[in-house]
């Protein structure tokens, strides 16, 4: 398992472009079951994760060839209709299969995913919707079993505005006889985007962008080429770092309008922003100041945002206080940056953070990925050396993080497991 090495306390400076939405790719790669054919799919990042959905797709005879950012994806030859538990457990995404399954080929087998690193994820909402779409849908041995002979439009309210129920309901709906209605749907950038992904092959969706999808079923869909959206959570990522260590960065290839959230959070904390269509310029702050933070569906405050959120205040002047309302339980980081030196109490789901003066370089460990990359930024803002352990959780979602960070200045290093 390889770690991370970083000498923390540079400054950052310079240009970083931001890569493809892993969170698009690894729906629009299962979307591309509902239609047989070619695909060429653009701004793939090189991640875990869509090798990890690359692997599951190709277990059911999809063909995926990869030429530098694109992949070629080929459906003609599916002939097997399962994702089997050894896949499903290493990524929950596993789970957008079931939707397109059922809706082309009429059976599917899915593993349930289990719970995840920091607590229970569940399912549920993806189930019922598919059994609402009309699908017999049984669970059996740990496997959701599901066969329809053609779905039905359906009115489908979701109790929880979930990102990927909304995904794979309305994918299976696309090709359902008649019309569905998906209320209290997400209207996260990249459900958005998959919804224009089969918009363009000839699916008939109206309310995108809005939590009312309404999907008109039509009996076949065509392939199509796409290019995913900037990574919103790369791009916060770096923005967040930017902040913590001081200088001037410059984001290309990103969407700010996507980050605006996380971006009026910064400006209270101090940054200074320019913004251009494809770009972000950010000033860190002199001194960074203390922000409440309430993570909430889009285009609140993403959850994905709020672990690298308490690394930032942990070294502001002053106190926090960062709620997640979206997943109650993901603070695994929150002990990983008090052996780093920060003042953390934790009440639930609410970190309350006093804001040190400095950090203190040591050992941690990620649990998960974007704990991982808190405790990275942590690393490069902190006195002395980290070192960050199992970075096999970063290379789910970020793309050569330290390559980048490299380039900004940074003195980060992988160090592969063989090498201690
Ligand atoms: C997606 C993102 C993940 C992000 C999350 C929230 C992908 C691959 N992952 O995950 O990075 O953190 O959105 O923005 O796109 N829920 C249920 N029942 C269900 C499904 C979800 O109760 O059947 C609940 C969850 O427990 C959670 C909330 O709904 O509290 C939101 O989860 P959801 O939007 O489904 O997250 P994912 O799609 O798994």
């Amino acid at each position: 398992m390889d770690k991370f090495v970083i000498h923390g306390g540079k400054t950052l400076k310079g240009a970083v472009t931001i890569g493809g939405s892993k969170n698009e790719a690894l729906a629009i790669m299962p979307a591309a079951l509902l239609a047989s054919g070619k695909y060429s799919l653009g701004n793939v990042p090189e991640l875990r994760d869509i090798a990890t959905m690359g692997r599951l797709l190709e277990l059911m005879g999809v063909d995926i060839e990869r030429e530098r950012d694109t992949l070629v994806v080929n459906t003609f030859r599916v002939n097997k209709f399962e994702a089997p538990y050894e896949q499903v457990k290493k990524m929950r995404a596993s789970i957008y299969v079931l939707g397109p399954l059922v809706a082309r080929y009429g059976k599917a087998r899915v593993s349930l995913p289990g719970g995840c690193a920091w607590g229970p994820r569940p399912v549920n909402l993806h189930i019922e919707g598919i059994r609402k779409l009309g699908a017999k849908v049984e669970i059996r041995g740990g496997y959701i079993v599901a066969k329809a002979t053609r779905l039905k439009g359906a009115k489908i309210t979701l109790d929880v505005s979930s990102v990927g129920a909304t995904g794979n309901i309305m994918m299976a709906a696309s090709l359902a006889r008649g019309t569905s209605v998906i209320a209290n749907a997400a209207t996260e950038p990249e459900i958005t985007a998959l919804a224009v992904f089969l918009t363009k092959m000839g699916a008939r969706i109206d309310g995108i962008g809005t939590s009312r999808l309404e999907i008109e079923g039509v009996d076949t869909l065509h392939p199509v080429d796409e290019r995913m959206i900037p990574d919103r959570i790369e791009a916060g990522t770096f923005l967040v770092a930017a902040a913590l260590c001081g200088g001037t960065v410059r984001l290309e290839m990103c969407k700010p309008d996507h980050l605006m959230a996380v971006i009026s959070k910064l400006e209270e904390a101090g940054a200074r922003f320019e913004l251009g269509d494809n770009w972000i310029r950010l000033t860190a702050p002199r001194a960074i100041h203390p922000v409440d933070v309430k993570t909430a569906i889009y285009p609140g405050f993403p959850t994905d945002m709020q672990a690298q959120w308490i690394t930032l205040m942990s070294l502001s002047r002053g106190s926090s206080v960062i709620i997640d309302s979206i997943y109650f339980d993901r603070f695994k980081h929150v002990p990983e940056l008090i052996r780093l030196g920060a003042d953390i109490d934790l009440n639930r789901n609410a970190a309350i953070v006093k804001g040190v003066k400095s950090l203190t370089g040591t050992k941690v460990m990620s649990t998960d990925l974007r704990a991982s990359a808190s405790l990275v930024l942590a690393g490069l803002a902190a006195d002395g050396t980290t070192e960050v352990l199992r970075v096999y959780h970063l290379d789910r979602g970020y793309e050569r993080i330290e390559k980048k960070l490299q380039m900004l200045g940074a003195s980060i290093r992988r160090v592969s497991g063989r090498e201690f």
